[in-house]
């Protein structure tokens, strides 16, 4: 594996942290930023730190719970969990496998989320059948449901251990993650774990997703942003004064956890305007 040089720097005003190639300049983002020149290699450095957590996850609690979101950025990233022989060590046997959105589509269906998840990951790693929770899209008590489930199962664990250990997001050119999307009711939600949602543009339209109360009481919260088409997006938010109504991602902010954003370059590019 490569491992070119870094730019490091800190910035003590908001407590983050960018760490990226030097022909790159990382956005002004919160939490840790790995900016660096291709989408590989973004998959290579959240690769190496997804192994790590949960290897540690599984020695401090035995177990490793992980949500995974759909979407097409992540599909190389599971893929290279298969068949990379630096990540297959990742400890499938212990891990609890959650997914962070669906769409309301059958779980077969080109579109679900679960399918792309299934084939990727499920079919070719040893998770026993029952650590792994496809969310039941089509009930349509499909959000109690899911939320039952994540409280009977975490609920092993100590109490204030009973959290998800690593979220993988994703974000959407509207700035939307999981199915939270601009100016939709689930991003009000305060209370309830996971809901059904709209999304106003993208289709399939009915949605269900975990809410912001889960995702930012996770352990660890890992965005994966690549391509141009996300370039404004990324340089809106890197402004400030972006609220979650309009920028849903800017919800996301882990309340005891760390929050890591993996970029390309072209996420990182100056948007072109308009002008
Ligand atoms: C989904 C998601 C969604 C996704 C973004 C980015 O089901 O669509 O989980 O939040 O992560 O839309 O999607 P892309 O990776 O396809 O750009």
């Amino acid at each position: 594996m490569t491992n070119p040089s870094k730019t490091k720097s800190h910035d003590a005003s908001n407590g983050s942290y960018r760490l990226s190639e030097p022909s790159i300049t990382p956005p002004n983002l919160p939490g840790t930023v790995h900016a660096v020149e291709s989408v590989d290699r973004a998959i290579d450095i959240l690769a190496a730190d997804l192994v790590i957590h949960a290897e540690n996850c599984v020695r401090q609690f035995g177990d490793f719970h992980i949500a995974l979101s759909g979407g097409s950025t992540p599909q190389p990233l599971y893929e290279r969990l298969m068949y990379d022989p630096n990540y297959r060590r990742l400890p499938w046997r212990r891990t609890h496998l959650w997914i962070v959105d669906e769409r309301c589509v059958p779980p077969d269906d080109p579109q679900s989320n679960w399918r792309m998840i299934k084939e990727t990951i499920v079919d070719h790693a040893d998770i026993p059948a029952e650590q792994v929770h496809p969310m039941p899209a089509l009930a349509p008590d499909g959000d109690v449901q899911y939320e039952k489930s994540l409280r009977d199962v975490l609920g092993w664990r100590e109490k204030g251990q009973d959290r998800l250990d690593f979220v993988l997001l994703g974000m959407g050119g509207d700035a939307h993650t999981a199915s939270l999307f601009p100016g939709t009711p689930a991003l009000n939600e305060t209370n309830r774990l996971v809901v059904f949602n709209v999304s106003p543009v993208a289709a399939p339209h009915k949605r269900i997703t975990m809410t912001f109360p889960l995702l930012n009481a996770a352990r660890f919260i890992a965005v994966l942003v690549a391509g141009k088409s996300k370039a404004s997006a990324i340089h809106q938010i890197a402004q400030g004064n972006v609220a979650p109504e309009h920028a849903p991602i800017t919800g996301i902010k882990p309340f005891n956890g760390e929050l890591h954003w993996y970029l390309d370059a072209d996420a990182c590019s100056q948007p072109a305007t308009n002008s």
